[in-house]
C-alpha cells in the first residue's frame, strides 16, 4: 500500500502553531548543532515543543532540543526550529518534508538553513563558516517522494538556484560588515549517523564537493519545492575524516560551541538586512 501524504496534516499543525504565536512569520531559520546562541537576540519569544503540536515530529537526538521559537529579531518576525529532523534517526523521506510545509503555511518566505559540517576542501579550516552553494544528494534522500501535493508546488521541478544568489551575497555582505569572511562551497549530503569512510571523502573531494554533513537537504528540497527562497550556511565543526580521525561527535559541539558567537553575529546582521 502507498502512504498518501495529506495537506491537512500540515494545516492541522500549522493552524495549532497559529493559535499560540497569532501572528505573522517573515522568516524561517532552522539552528544546527551549537548553533542557538541566536536565540539570544530574540525578543518576545513563545515557545512550542514539538511535542505538542498535533501530528508533528519528534527529535530522538538528545543534543538537540525540540521545538518552536517564535519572536522578533531584528523587527522581523521570525519562527526558528532548536532542534532537526534527520533521515538517520528513522524518519522516512517523506516525514522530514514536514517542518518546511509547516513554515510555508505560517507564511514563511525565506529560509535560513545552518548546519554544523566537515571541511572536506583543502582550503576550509574548523572554524571557518560556509555559504552553501549548492549540494550533491548521491544518497538519494526524496523528501517530495510520493503523492505531489498541489498545494506546495508541482510534481517535477528545478532545484539550480537552490540557494538563492541575492541571499548568498548578502550574507557574504553581511560578514564583511561583522570583520570576517565567508567561505563558499557544496554541501555533500551523508545519511550518517556514522562518520564517512576516508575513501568516500577522497571520492565527495573529486567529485566537487566542499562540505559533508547528514542534514539539511531534505529542508532545502522541501523548501525549494513550495517557493520558499533558501540561505544555508554551514560551520565548519572538523576536517573530513581523511585528515580527522576517530571522530565521535564531541569535536562537532566543542567547535560548534565556540564559533556560535560570530555565527550569531551574521545572522543578525542578515537578518537586520533582509526586506
Ligand atoms: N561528516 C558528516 N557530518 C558532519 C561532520 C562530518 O565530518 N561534521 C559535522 N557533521
Amino acid at each position: 500500500m502507498l502512504k498518501k501524504k495529506e495537506f491537512d496534516t500540515y494545516k492541522i499543525a500549522s493552524d495549532y502553531i497559529k493559535t499560540k504565536i497569532g501572528g505573522d512569520v517573515d522568516i524561517g531559520i532552522i539552528l544546527g548543532t551549537g548553533l542557538g546562541k541566536l536565540l539570544d537576540d530574540m525578543k518576545e519569544k513563545i515557545e512550542i515543543p514539538y511535542e505538542d503540536i498535533p501530528g508533528f515530529l519528534l527529535t530522538t537526538n538528545k543534543s538537540h532540543p525540540g521545538k518552536f521559537i517564535y519572536g522578533r529579531i531584528a523587527d522581523k518576525h521570525v519562527l526558528c526550529m532548536a532542534g532537526r529532523f534527520h533521515y538517520y534517526e528513522g524518519y522516512d523521506h517523506d516525514e522530514l518534508a514536514m517542518p518546511v510545509y509547516v513554515m510555508k503555511l505560517l507564511g514563511v518566505k525565506t529560509l535560513i538553513l545552518t548546519n554544523a559540517a566537515g571541511a572536506i576542501n583543502w582550503n576550509i579550516e574548523p572554524g571557518d563558516i560556509v555559504v552553501i552553494t549548492d549540494h550533491i544528494n548521491f544518497a538519494g534522500l526524496s523528501p517530495t517522494r510520493g503523492n505531489n501535493l498541489e498545494e506546495f508546488g508541482q510534481r517535477f521541478f528545478p532545484l539550480d538556484n537552490l540557494y538563492d544568489k541575492k541571499l548568498r551575497d548578502l550574507a557574504k555582505a553581511s560578514a564583511i560588515e561583522e570583520g570576517f569572511s565567508l567561505k563558499e562551497g557544496v554541501y555533500f549530503y551523508a545519511v550518517g549517523p556514522f562518520f564517512e569512510t576516508p575513501a568516500e571523502i577522497r571520492a565527495m573531494r573529486s567529485l566537487g564537493a566542499d562540505m559533508v554533513g547528514m542534514s539539511t537537504i531534505s529542508e532545502s528540497i522541501t523548501a525549494g519545492h513550495c517557493g520558499i527562497k533558501v540561505l544555508c550556511l554551514s560551520l565548519a565543526t572538523n576536517y573530513s575524516t581523511d585528515r580527522a580521525k576517530n571522530m565521535d561527535g564531541s569535536e562537532v559541539e566543542d567547535v560548534a560551541n565556540k564559533s556560535s558567537h560570530r555565527f550569531r553575529k551574521l545572522i543578525l546582521n542578515i537578518l537586520r538586512k533582509l526586506d
